[in-house]
């Protein structure tokens, strides 16, 4: 189990934000391909899968089994199958060239052993117009999260992501707790 899952979970985190309205925000459409990286117990790989629709698909990666399990029981439940989900490393996981129109990161950026790596990944998946989204805590004590010192601020964020070769697009507060980097290859 993730070290930041526990029951409740989805529901406390709703408080927060809103994944259907923030995939909104963030231009999620219908027919999209959408990339859930570090996807966790499926908070936005649910809600992305419905919105992009049949014409649609998500890939979904997470190193933790039950996790990925989770989520493929979820889409089970709700009759999607729009979604391929991989146990796996980031650092190692390439779906698919030029053929995504998003890949999505939320609040994993600073897990991965590796961030340049996947950011160099998410760049080979991203079609040349598709968008990187970085949804991420702000680097400041909350009730919730992962401790501060492990947090990229916005900055720092930003900076990694640039390094990988990314145009940094818009950066913006997602709440008072959260922020979201876009980027474009
Ligand atoms: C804080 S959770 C966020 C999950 C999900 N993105 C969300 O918003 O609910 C971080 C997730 O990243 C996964 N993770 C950490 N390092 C990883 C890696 N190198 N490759 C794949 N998944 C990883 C963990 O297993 C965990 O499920």
């Amino acid at each position: 189990m993730s070290p930041y899952s526990f029951p409740g979970e989805d529901a406390l985190r709703r408080r927060w934000h809103n994944p259907e309205i923030t995939l909104k925000s963030i231009g999620l459409r219908s027919g999209m391909v959408f990339m859930d990286i570090g996807c966790g117990y499926g908070f936005f790989t649910i809600p992305a899968a419905e919105q992009v629709g049949e014409n649609g698909k998500v890939y979904a990666v997470d190193a933790d089994a039950a996790a990925v399990e989770a989520v493929k029981r979820k889409a089970a439940e709700r009759g999607l199958k729009n979604i391929v989900a991989k146990v796996g490393e980031a650092e190692e996981t390439v779906f698919c060239d030029a053929c995504a129109d998003m890949v999505f990161f939320s609040i994993v950026l600073h897990d991965f052993r590796d961030p340049a790596k996947v950011l160099s990944n998410a760049k080979r998946m991203l079609k040349p117009d598709g968008t990187l989204v970085n949804l991420d805590w702000k680097k400041k004590r909350t009730v919730f999260g992962p401790p501060v010192q492990i947090r990229f601020s916005e900055e720092q964020a930003q900076a990694l992501i640039r390094q990988a070769g990314f145009t940094i697009e818009s950066v913006k507060d997602a709440g008072s707790n959260f922020y979201i980097v876009t980027a474009k290859p």
